[in-house]
């Protein structure tokens, strides 16, 4: 995946979003959670808020937040169009319409750079990459990923998504992933051969129903954990 700021794609989720799709229960949110790929959204922020203990991963944390909210402004031109162009892909429940949903973004973007400015908030966004975590083993209890895993598999394979879990599983006893499909209709499908993969090692691994559907087919999370 590009370190280069200008290939991040910057459209942001909210924590209600992130409960929902990751079927984070409130003891789920009592623990120490890992958010890999957190990006721009305000998970870690309206976490923080609610008094649980979150740590953030991405690349884009090694950028500026001046560099940031140029992208984010660059992504959003890029992305709203599309979405528009597309609405039949989408559920327009949570969202009533393009337009609600770019407004919900942009204020999620902002709460996000409000506290990624903070001099205290440094220390929960680490800016760094799946592949080489700066964690010692098992330092958290569940490790979260959103909108990124299964969702570029177009452009990361097979053995990247593998290596990616295996390595999660060092710094973490519990995985979650949403959502479990590509971006693009015929987007490689890997959940079968890593659910496959995991459970061949001894793992707990599946698939669950979750309570959030806007892309559609996107309503599953994927949950591996140790026995
Ligand atoms: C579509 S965004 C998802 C952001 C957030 N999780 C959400 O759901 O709103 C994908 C994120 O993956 C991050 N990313 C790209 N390459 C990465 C890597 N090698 N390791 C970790 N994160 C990466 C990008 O910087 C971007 O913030």
């Amino acid at each position: 995946m590009p370190l280069c700021l200008d290939e991040i794609v910057i459209w942001s989720r909210s924590f209600n979003e992130y409960i929902n799709f990751l079927a984070l229960s409130e003891n789920d949110l009592q623990k120490k959670i890992l958010a890999v790929a957190d990006g721009a959204s305000s998970f870690n922020y309206e976490a923080k808020i609610r008094g649980y203990d979150v740590t953030s991963l991405d690349p884009l944390y090694k950028f500026s937040p001046l560099e940031i909210k140029e992208q984010i402004i660059k992504s959003c031109n890029q992305i709203y169009p599309q979405i528009v162009k597309n609405k039949n892909d989408y559920n327009w429940l949570y969202f009533k319409s393009p337009d609600h949903l770019k407004e919900y973004r942009m204020n999620v973007m902002e709460n996000f750079l409000d506290d990624f400015v903070i001099k205290e908030s440094k220390s929960k966004y680490i800016g760094g990459e799946i592949q080489n975590l700066p964690f010692k083993k098992m330092s958290f209890d569940i490790a979260i990923v959103a909108n990124f895993l299964f969702l570029y598999s177009d452009r990361l394979d097979l053995n990247f998504h593998i290596q990616s879990l295996t390595d999660l599983l060092e710094v973490a006893n519990e995985i979650r992933v949403f959502p479990l499909q590509g971006n693009l209709q015929n987007s490689p499908k890997y959940i079968i051969p890593v659910i496959n993969h995991f459970k061949n090692l001894g793992f707990l691994a599946g698939v669950k129903r979750v309570n959030y559907h806007f892309t559609k087919g996107a309503n599953k999370v994927l949950i591996i954990k140790k026995k």
